[in-house]
């Protein structure tokens, strides 16, 4: 079976080269780390580990915001960097994330809707306005929020909780949409449905997180 997502020996350094091209002493924020995602059976995997190990950029390469010094991310077995545009939408809809701090998420000139009506328009999760009125109000509802207490409004006039929940329904929007025909996998960085860590090893002077919790949802 192909992994959903897959990190192969994965190392990252910061500043291994000077300006000048010199090599100088980099910072190994990530070492030969190797971590599968598959998209079933359902579980959860917890990437633990000091301030500074490297769970942060272990993110951030599963993303394909920064890339491996050396070492692989796959998702569904093709390199992220070489994806079609295609899968590359593909892995845009399956890989969802849930920001620490959702604050910086948000435009604060638009309304929270925004972040909502994007992925809706993106991913043609609704036929028209009325669906897309009927979506956001059901995800809202699915975490908790009272979609007439939520939408219309600006970021800063909701509480933090209030701001981590919508970003917690934008993540849901992809798999929950009534009025989508496409299948959805849905194996989030924040929230993956299976996880099995085959191997991870320290860096220098950081201990590189482990996913060391492994639950299998049934
Ligand atoms: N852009 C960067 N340039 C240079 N060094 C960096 C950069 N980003 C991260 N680092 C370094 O890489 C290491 C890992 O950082 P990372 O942000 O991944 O840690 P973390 O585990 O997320 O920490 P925390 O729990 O504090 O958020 C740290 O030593 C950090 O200083
Ligand atoms: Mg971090």
């Amino acid at each position: 079976m192909t992994a959903l997502i897959e990190i192969r020996n994965a190392s990252k350094i910061f500043g291994g080269k000077s300006r000048f091209g010199k090599d100088q002493q980099g910072t190994v924020a990530l070492n030969d780390f190797t971590m599968t995602v598959h998209d079933a059976p359902p579980a959860i995997t917890a990437v633990v580990g000091e301030s500074g190990s490297g769970k942060t950029t272990l993110v951030r390469l599963l993303l394909g915001l920064t890339t491996p010094t050396s070492g692989d991310v796959l998702y569904r077995g093709v390199d992220i960097r070489k994806l079609s545009k295609e899968s590359h939408l593909s892995f845009l809809r399956d890989v969802q994330t849930i920001m620490q701090d959702p604050y910086e998420v948000y435009n604060p000139f638009y309304k929270v809707d925004h972040v909502l009506k994007v992925p809706i328009d993106k991913f043609k999760l609704a036929k028209n306005p009325a669906e897309a009125q009927i979506l956001m109000e059901e995800t809202l509802n699915a975490v908790g929020l009272r979609p007439e207490d939520t939408l219309g409004r600006h970021p800063h006039q909701l509480s933090g909780g209030q701001r981590q929940r919508i970003m917690v329904a934008r993540a849901l929007l992809t798999t929950v949409s009534p009025f989508t025909t496409a299948p959805t996998a849905n194996g989030s960085v924040a929230n993956c449905r299976s996880c099995s860590p085959s191997s991870a090893s320290s860096p220098r002077g950081a201990a590189t997180p482990d996913p060391v919790a492994r639950w299998n949802g049934g």
